[in-house]
């Protein structure tokens, strides 16, 4: 793609253009690439500010590997640009014309889908599953981006990224891929990052969906109303006036149990579609059945000559446990009624889904206690998971947790607190310590459970290292109890230092029964 074209797509006209040589408005830009170590030849480098260095910084380096022009916010210092290793265009916000590049380079690939953002403190990774198994039953092409999985058209493969909102780059690549193989529907996880980012910029949402908002990330976005303003993109970004030609309803997704509702909904200038247990909402859950292995409720929705929607009931089982997955189920019940979607497709979409992995998931190698895996790292979900957990556990219930490093550091003595009251006995352990020393994550966790009145050493213990903690927690249980291994879900690696090492907590958990003499496999 010619380089005037790519400019000519840019929401804000460039600053500034530093040339070296000749004109390059004419050159070929055969690749893009935001990451100097992926720059091939004839491509063009995007300098993108991140939390510990500069794109800027590697400007060389783009350039030696064949980058012929490069682009990003302007230079603090007016003396770096006389040695300027390759062309340079200033732009003010990076991230925007990221995405604009992006959208251009392949071709707009939104355009041509009906794309569904999801976006909230916890679920948001189940609730997009859901939707997207939903929408493959009823027979709908579709493509899915979330922290665990993607999928085109049936194919998956697992997130090895360890981001939930990829780049705008890899987003826009990622439509272009499902849009290829004949797909008529996106479901991408929005995170609060993600949206603040402009990672999802240009993604232009028909339908908006929000779970929850809670305590999470305030490290990042500063405050709570950062946070919220920050998931309140999503539903500003969603449009009437956008028409795709592919009979799309635009609407956002709300939840009346929550508080998000009123926080929300002055931003959205679409019709919304909200849902909720507790209050009336257009769709609601009545006869909730909430079993050990499965759920069980009655969706009702309310018709809507606004959507054209029909009254409905339709009877949901699903094996997915606990009331916030009932919560996720009405979402994308929700969000695929909205466009038209056959309740039966509905019921068996949401039938179909096995469990998400990492999430709630059983870990039996025949011993006679309850080992649970599950991905809760807020406060809010472990909160809920152990509500849970605790009318299903006839013995004791604990948990084995910890908090990652570098990131939201208020949440540990209230994960502390939580775990203080909530169950008989626990581990505190690392999760992803990252640059941070292990020993002061674990003791900041600690305090929350002693203002709780707990004892360390005696009503929980700090063990650093998460196999020992998992195998200390072992040991510590009786027949009846219930241990839940919260935090890394489905991960597949632990940051410790500046390492990335190998690590699941499913297959740890199976290794360390095995050596405590359970093992099913024999
Ligand atoms: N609606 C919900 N409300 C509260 N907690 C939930 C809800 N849904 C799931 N959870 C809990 O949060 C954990 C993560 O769920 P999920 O992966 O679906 O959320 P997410 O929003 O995608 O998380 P992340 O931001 O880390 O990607 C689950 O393992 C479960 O403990
Ligand atoms: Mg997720």
């Amino acid at each position: 793609m010619k380089l005037q074209t790519l400019l000519a797509a840019l929401e804000q006209p460039p600053v500034a253009f530093h040339r070296v040589g000749n004109e390059p408005e004419a050159v070929e830009v055969r690749a893009l690439a935001y990451d100097s170590r992926q720059v091939q030849a004839g491509g063009m480098f995007i300098a993108v500010p991140g939390t510990h260095t500069d794109g800027k910084c590697f400007l060389a380096d783009a350039a030696r590997r064949g980058a012929v022009v490069a682009l990003g916010e302007p230079f603090q210092e007016e003396s770096l640009l006389s040695s300027l290793p390759l062309p340079y265009i200033e732009v003010r916000d990076v991230r925007t014309a990221l995405a604009n590049l992006a959208c251009a380079f392949y071709g707009y690939p939104a355009r041509h889908l009906c794309t569904i953002g999801v976006t909230g403190t916890d679920g948001k990774t189940t609730t997009s599953n859901l939707i997207s198994a939903i929408l493959e039953v009823a027979g709908r092409c579709t493509g899915l981006m979330t922290t665990v999985n993607f999928k085109v058209c049936g194919q998956e493969w697992e997130n090895a990224t360890r981001q939930s909102t990829l780049e705008a780059l890899e987003v826009q690549q990622f439509l272009r891929r499902a849009l290829d193989a004949g797909a008529s529907h996106a479901v991408i996880e929005a995170t609060s990052h993600g949206l603040e980012l402009r990672r999802v910029h240009g993604c232009d949402f028909d339908v908006g969906v929000v779970t929850n908002i809670t305590h999470e990330h305030l490290d990042f976005h500063k405050t709570i109303e950062g946070y919220r303003r920050a998931k309140a993109r999503l539903f500003e970004m969603l449009d009437t006036k956008r028409d795709k030609g592919l009979g799309v309803q635009p609407v956002a997704i709300l939840n009346r149990d929550d508080v998000s509702y009123e926080v929300l909904k002055p931003y959205c200038h679409v019709p919304v579609l909200d849902y909720a247990i507790d209050q009336p909402a257009a769709v609601c859950a009545v006869d909730l059945q909430l079993n050990a292995d499965s759920t069980r409720f009655r969706a009702v929705l309310r018709g809507s000559e606004k959507f054209n929607l029909a009254n409905a009931e339709i009877v949901i089982e699903t094996l997915l446990i606990g009331r916030f997955n009932v919560s996720n189920c009405l979402a994308a019940i929700a969000a695929t009624y909205s466009q038209g979607i056959a309740a039966r497709d509905i019921a068996d979409g949401l039938a179909k889904v096995g469990g998400i992995s990492g999430r709630m998931e059983r870990i039996n190698a025949g011993q006679p206690f309850s080992v649970i895996v599950d991905y809760a790292h807020t406060p809010d979900s472990l909160r809920k998971v152990l509500a849970i957990l605790r009318p299903l556990t006839i013995g004791k219930l604990m948990v084995v947790f910890g908090s990652a490093g570098e990131r939201d550091l208020h949440k540990r003595p209230i994960m502390g607190q939580i775990a203080a009251e909530m169950t008989d006995f626990f581990v505190i352990t690392d999760e992803d310590p990252r640059d941070e020393d292990r020993e002061r994550i674990l003791d900041d966790i600690a305090r929350g459970a002693e203002v709780a009145g707990k004892r360390r050493g005696h009503d929980f213990l700090c063990i650093a290292d998460r196999t020992e903690a998992i195998a200390v927690a072992f040991a510590h249980a009786r027949v009846g109890d219930t241990i839940l291994l919260a935090g890394k879900g489905h991960e597949q690696s632990i940051l410790i230092g500046g390492e990335k090492l190998p690590w699941d907590d499913r297959q740890v958990a199976r290794e360390q029964l095995r050596l405590a003499g359970y093992d099913l496999t024999v």
